[in-house]
């Protein structure tokens, strides 16, 4: 186990990919910051991960839906922890509905937490992970590879990311600040539970294992797992009187 005396906030970090994440960084002895929105779960995941791995875990329960200014209250949680040089951004909340039928409130709390909270968060850190030449890892989804009618919302947060990737790498060079953007495809987590998906679901471990073995290399954006990338340029080069006849 190497020792980086670094700080990773994994800012989703109760469940599925963000829990696997937290636990793949405590084995290579990260101190963390875990964000979430229900605090037992937080607190449960750090004790066992202090009791296995010996690392300094430190949590903050917040609601991201409802959340006006997450990045301070990160950066604040912060102070006196190692500098921090990961930011993971492992967050994401999808609804059955969002079909072109939700109500105002509903679309907001979707933006809240897959746009508004990576956003808000990113801005709020990236001095301190400029200060230590750190990474920004962001999440995006195969469901935005192309508009339909279901997960509207949800698919124009996470094309909105792919603007902030390429926002953020404009603006910063690889030795200021690393950029990786993953479009993952299904992974058997909460957020799939009880779909019928068309392909098969990962598991959150495996993918977050190569996240966390890539986190020293540059800025990237690649599908995850990797046979994704085919499937969506398929999607892409479907004309479109095909496409639009397409089920879901
Ligand atoms: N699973 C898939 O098939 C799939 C496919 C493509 C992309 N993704 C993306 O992969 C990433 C990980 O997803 P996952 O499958 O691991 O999802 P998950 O198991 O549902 O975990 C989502 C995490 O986000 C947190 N979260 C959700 N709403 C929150 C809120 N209002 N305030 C604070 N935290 C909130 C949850 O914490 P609480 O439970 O405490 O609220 C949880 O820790 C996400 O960006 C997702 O969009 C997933």
């Amino acid at each position: 186990m190497s020792a980086p005396e670094t700080t990773a906030i994994v800012v989703g970090a109760s469940s599925g990919l963000g829990r696997a994440l937290a636990t793949a960084l405590a084995r290579e002895g990260y101190a963390q910051l875990l964000v979430a929105s229900d605090r037992r779960d937080l607190d449960a995941l750090g004790a066992s991960l202090d009791l296995e791995h010996g690392t300094t875990v430190r949590s903050l329960a917040l609601d991201l839906a409802r959340e006006a200014d997450p990045g301070a209250r990160i950066a604040s949680t912060l102070d006196g922890m190692p500098p921090a040089s990961v930011l993971l951004l492992p967050i994401g909340y999808s609804r059955d509905d969002d079909d072109l039928s939700l109500d105002a409130g509903a679309i907001g709390q979707l933006l809240a937490v897959n746009l508004h909270a990576p956003l808000a968060i990113a801005h709020a850190l990236l001095p301190r992970l400029v200060a230590t030449h750190g990474v920004v890892v962001l999440f995006g989804s195969v469901a935005a590879t192309r508009g339909r009618g279901r997960n509207v919302v949800y698919a124009g947060a996470k094309r909105a990311l792919v603007s902030l990737y390429e926002s953020l790498r404009q603006r910063y060079r690889n030795a200021e600040l690393r950029v990786q953007l993953y479009e993952l495809g299904f992974m058997a987590t909460n957020l799939t539970y009880g779909m019928k998906l068309p392909l098969p679901a990962v598991a959150p471990d495996v993918v977050a294992r190569t996240i966390v073995r890539r986190l020293r290399s540059g800025s990237s954006r690649r599908y995850l797992p990797r046979w994704w990338a085919l499937v969506a340029m398929l999607v892409r080069c479907m004309p479109w009187f095909v496409y639009r006849r397409m089920k879901g």
